[in-house]
């Protein structure tokens, strides 16, 4: 990633996703903000299908696939967990693996019983969150954010989504399952990825 980064200086960002969650905290992320924040939902631009082989690629993927459509900026990310003993496992494939049903206690059982036939000793994960910003004429900007932390069995807590009952952060006890919401996302990977978003692009 260059050192010299673009300044983002249009009238508006486009947000590549249909998930309200996320655009609730990006317009809240640039509230204020001289440019108006939409969602590829508000385009009517449907959601591409995630085939790249890394969390940028996909990333970039779905930004440029808005772009194509409005002409106009657009931001996304992609995220996940990741577990190095598995090669990174489940990875890009983090939704994926929860089914068509969206079945993430089946996940987290994938996980866990993965973790098992390695020996089960080295449980260390951490979940990724990679932001494409992408603008008309093809220049983009990426930046990651993680949080590190160890993968605990069985799962704890019900106030998160996706792997969180099964993620412990380093340095804390709680799960991301049971941890408050809010320092759940002051520590988080999301928060992270934007942090150094915001410092590159949105000074
Ligand atoms: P996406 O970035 O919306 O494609 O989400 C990828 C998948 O990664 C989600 O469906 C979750 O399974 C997982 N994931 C991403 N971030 C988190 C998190 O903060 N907690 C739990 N699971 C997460």
């Amino acid at each position: 990633m260059a050192d010299q980064h673009r300044i983002f200086t249009e009238s508006e960002l486009v947000l590549a996703s249909h998930n309200k969650g996320k655009l609730r905290e990006i317009a809240a992320l640039f509230a204020g903000r001289p440019f108006t924040v939409s969602s590829a939902a508000d385009h009517d631009v449907p959601e591409p299908d995630e085939t790249e082989d890394s969390f940028a690629g996909n990333a970039l993927l779905k930004a440029h696939h808005t772009i194509a459509a409005t002409g106009k900026p657009a931001i996304a990310d992609d995220s996940g967990l990741v577990v190095p003993v598995l090669n990174g496992a489940p990875g890009i494939y983090s939704a994926r693996w929860a089914g068509p049903n969206r079945d993430f206690i089946m996940a987290m059982q994938k996980v866990n019983s993965s973790l098992a036939t390695t020996g089960g000793t080295d449980r260390r994960a951490h979940f990724i969150c990679v932001l494409a910003l992408v603008w008309p004429d093809g220049h983009s900007e990426l930046f990651e954010g993680r949080v590190e932390g160890e993968l605990v069995w069985p799962p704890r807590g019900d106030r998160g989504f996706g792997y969180d009952p099964m993620f412990v952060a380093a340095g804390h006890d709680l799960t991301f399952g049971e941890m408050d919401p809010q320092e759940k996302l002051d520590i988080g990977h999301r928060a992270d990825a934007f942090a150094k978003l915001v410092a590159a692009c949105f000074p």
